[in-house]
């Protein structure tokens, strides 16, 4: 599918700065669905102005379940398989300690994984005695995908993937992975923060868990996290347990715990209900608009911004064939130093991000290619 270059998917009425500036850094942070941002800020007033008059207990049971339903739909899921919290990082941590990989078995991560995707197995890990096998990177700091199927073998009790690498956006084949973990008796737990929104995430592919914020590709608010988790992983005792996590959490009876029989175990405590209001709105949008639809688009961009920086002498990171790549672009400029540049670049209104000695660009919905073509004039005059 061929657009004109001033085609945004993801519309200026939804997302106005995108017409201001050169806004390439959904990897960091998505430029947020308005919508969505009104939903957080009505709810807050409301909340100020009225207390539980505007927000009282039914709400508070009743706030989180369009989100959940919304999740469930992304994720190809059930309700029942969804929790929510504020972020992936307390979400990936309550399973790890849920898990507890045995002693002596190892859990499988690469090493340019995000900190918060493995930090909270390596907590674990020093308290069990399970080690974490890391998978190198080469120069261009690409994962052999050969290499970490490989590593799968029947001393592996957990293979914890990003499905979209944070700095390269390299992607796994969540199915393939799935299958290698289940055949050794593994599970396969995927930390989606970098790829739910831009492309698609499938629970039916095998996943065993899917943990996501939602300030990025999402277009949501920070403070929200979703988590899918699989029926067998819905009977384990989760590690962060509060009032929420009892099935009904009005019970208040602090000498018994009956925790919920599905996924919302994994809820623990009160949060920022508000930001889910915001969350339900933008993940609603980018189902409406349609993942598939968004990752060609982000495709296309993405593609020119690549060619583009090429011509320009940019060494581009991470695989080299399409199939391996999200919308992410990470460069360096030989004989640039990385961290002034991408201060020079954002001073040209082109925003992106430096990540450890190299520069990311990440293009989302709301791009076209007419921004791509006004970063890339920037970047030349920079050079
Ligand atoms: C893959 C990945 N996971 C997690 C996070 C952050 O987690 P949290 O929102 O829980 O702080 C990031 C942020 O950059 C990320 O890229």
């Amino acid at each position: 599918m061929s657009v004109s270059n001033s085609f945004r998917l993801g519309s200026p009425d939804v997302f106005p700065p995108a017409e201001r500036h050169v806004y390439l850094d959904a990897a960091s942070v998505g430029l947020s669905h308005k919508g969505g941002a009104e939903a957080i800020s009505k709810w807050q007033n409301a909340l100020a102005e009225e207390g539980t008059i505007a927000f009282d207990e039914q709400a508070e049971v009743e706030c989180l379940d369009n989100l959940n339903a919304a999740t469930a739909s992304l994720f190809n899921a059930t309700v029942d398989d969804i929790a929510i919290a504020s972020s992936e990082t307390v979400l990936m941590q309550s399973l790890a300690w849920a898990v507890m990989p045995e002693s002596g078995s190892r859990i499988i991560a690469t090493d340019i994984t995000h900190p918060s995707t493995i930090y909270p197995w390596m907590r674990v890990s020093d308290h069990t005695g399970a080690q974490v096998h890391w998978i190198r990177a080469d120069d261009s700091q690409t994962i052999d995908p050969d290499e970490l199927e490989a590593s799968i073998d029947d001393s592996t009790s957990v293979v914890c993937l990003s499905q979209c690498e944070y700095g390269t956006g390299q992607q796994y084949d969540l199915k393939r992975f799935a299958d290698k973990a289940h055949r050794h008796g593994a599970i396969l737990v995927v930390d989606a923060t970098q790829s739910a929104g831009q492309v698609p995430v499938d629970a039916c592919s095998g996943v065993d868990a899917v943990a996501t914020s939602t300030y990025k590709w999402l277009c949501g608010p920070f403070g929200t996290g979703m988590m899918y988790v699989s029926p067998a992983l819905q009977q384990l005792n989760p590690g962060i347990l509060g009032w929420r996590s009892h099935k009904d959490m009005w019970d208040f009876q602090a000498d018994r715990l009956e925790l919920a029989n599905n996924a919302k175990r994994y809820e623990f405590g009160t949060m920022a209900y508000g930001t889910a209001f915001g969350a339900t709105e933008s993940v609603r949008h980018l189902l409406e608009t349609g993942i598939e639809n968004v990752a060609a688009h982000n495709a296309q961009v993405s593609k020119h911004l690549i060619a583009g920086l090429q011509d320009l002498g940019a060494e581009v990171l991470g695989p080299k064939d399409d199939a391996n790549r999200s919308a992410t672009v990470a460069v360096r400029f030989p004989g640039k130093n990385s961290r002034d540049f991408a201060k020079t670049l954002k001073d040209a209104n082109v925003i992106a991000s430096l990540r450890r000695d190299f520069i990311r660009f990440s293009p989302h919905y709301y791009n076209n290619i007419d921004d791509i073509d006004q970063g890339l004039k920037a970047i030349k005059a920079a050079l």
